[in-house]
């Protein structure tokens, strides 16, 4: 398929990194997540976290409750590490099937990431069990360490934290969530780990520029912050590669406009409702539309041991504006708007409505 494609048909596409957050914000998100994507891996880093079996039980029948009553969605949840939890939890939770993913953070990394892990070896009894048990670790790659530049926290992280741990657990099944680097993009390529990485669509769009054009633009803020143009180019590379080890994770971070723009404002972009678009606009820009459906709709399953989704879904090469903001349910506030990644911008795919069809056994 070359770039003069007018049609794209894929399985359906799963987004494996993804935060709905809860109440009002979640109802107000969840189904431009759900109307597309078949399974959504959802971030545990509520406030506070979900670190108990209950609590994710309850966080994904919430989950459920809000999305529109024609979904078929599925939530695989996660469950927060931190210093003090214990391995009976994953063990249980384990029982019970409830936990897809066990997510890192390394304390204070991120938003709601003060519950974290605060040194990586104290948690080495969790690791083991999570690698006993099969169950994913999924993390946020980033040292916190305030003398190491931001720029260059995930390949200290790499060096230091991710590249024992994988000697200390190779049976572990790891994804190097949201990689920003070219360093990144090498170190998984590389690995002989059952390594992976999932790749936003910002981090395929923007570069560090985008914060400061014109002034500071929080919309453009997210963890890990976007990189120079040099590594943009290599994730572009990367995720356009067909390679196994990348995968789609949008890292759909919403937040509302008095929380980005504050003394403090949070990380994160709100990218879900043209994430799909979003990835074909650079897939088709690097004339790699073949290799759409291996990144979007194959790899994550492949991975993680999953079936392929059974539908497909239809893009069409047709323009359009993307919306400004969503406006949080409930209120009228403009403090309560999520701005849309994109937003102002015309984006040159499109997905066809009710495209969702029965997947035929003559596409395999
Ligand atoms: O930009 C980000 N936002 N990065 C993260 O790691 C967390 C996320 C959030 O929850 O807002
Ligand atoms: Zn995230």
């Amino acid at each position: 398929m070359t770039s003069k494609a007018k049609e794209l048909i894929i399985r359906q596409p799963d987004d494996w990194h993804l935060h709905l957050r809860d109440g009002n914000l979640l109802r107000s998100v969840v189904a431009a997540s759900a109307n597309v994507f078949r399974r959504a891996v959802v971030m545990p880093n509520l406030s506070p976290p979900i670190t108990s079996i209950n609590a994710a039980i309850n966080y994904k029948k919430r989950i459920l409750d809000s999305l529109p009553s024609n979904s078929v969605f599925d939530p695989l949840m996660t469950i927060y590490l931190t210093d003090d939890l214990s391995p009976k939890v994953l063990e249980e939770g384990n029982k019970s099937g409830i936990f897809f993913g066990a997510k890192l953070y390394p304390a204070n990394s991120t938003t709601n990431s003060s519950h974290g892990v605060s040194d990586l070896n104290a948690i080495y009894p969790l690791l083991e069990t999570l690698q006993v048990l099969g169950i994913p670790l999924l993390i946020h790659g980033e040292v916190t360490d305030k003398n190491v530049d931001i720029y260059d926290r995930e390949a200290v992280f790499i060096d230091r934290n991710l590249h024992p741990l994988l000697s200390r657990f190779p049976g572990l099944k790891v994804v190097l969530e949201h990689i920003t680097t070219d360093y990144a993009v090498q170190f998984v390529e590389k690995s002989q780990y059952n390594l992976a990485a999932t790749i936003t669509p910002h981090h395929l769009h923007i570069n560090r520029n985008a914060m400061f054009e014109g002034g500071v633009r929080s919309d453009f803020y997210c963890l890990p912050i976007a990189k120079r143009e040099k590594h943009r180019i290599a994730l572009r590379k990367a995720a356009t590669s067909g390679k196994s080890c990348f995968f789609l994770g949008t890292d759909s971070a919403p937040h509302t406009r008095d929380s980005k723009e504050s003394s403090c404002g949070c990380a994160g972009i709100f990218n879900a409702p043209y994430a799909l678009e979003s990835y074909a606009e650079v897939f088709d820009q690097e004339d790699a539309l073949d290799r759409f459906e291996a990144f979007a709709s194959l790899n994550g399953p492949a991975f993680y041991g999953l079936p392929m989704n059974q539908k497909t879904i239809t893009l069409v090469k047709k323009s359009q504006l993307i919306p400004e903001f969503v406006q949080v349910k409930g209120s009228h506030s403009p403090s309560q708007r999520i701005s849309i990644f994109h937003a102002g911008q015309t984006l040159k795919w499109s997905i066809l409505s009710s495209s969702l069809t029965q997947y035929h056994n003559s596409h395999t």
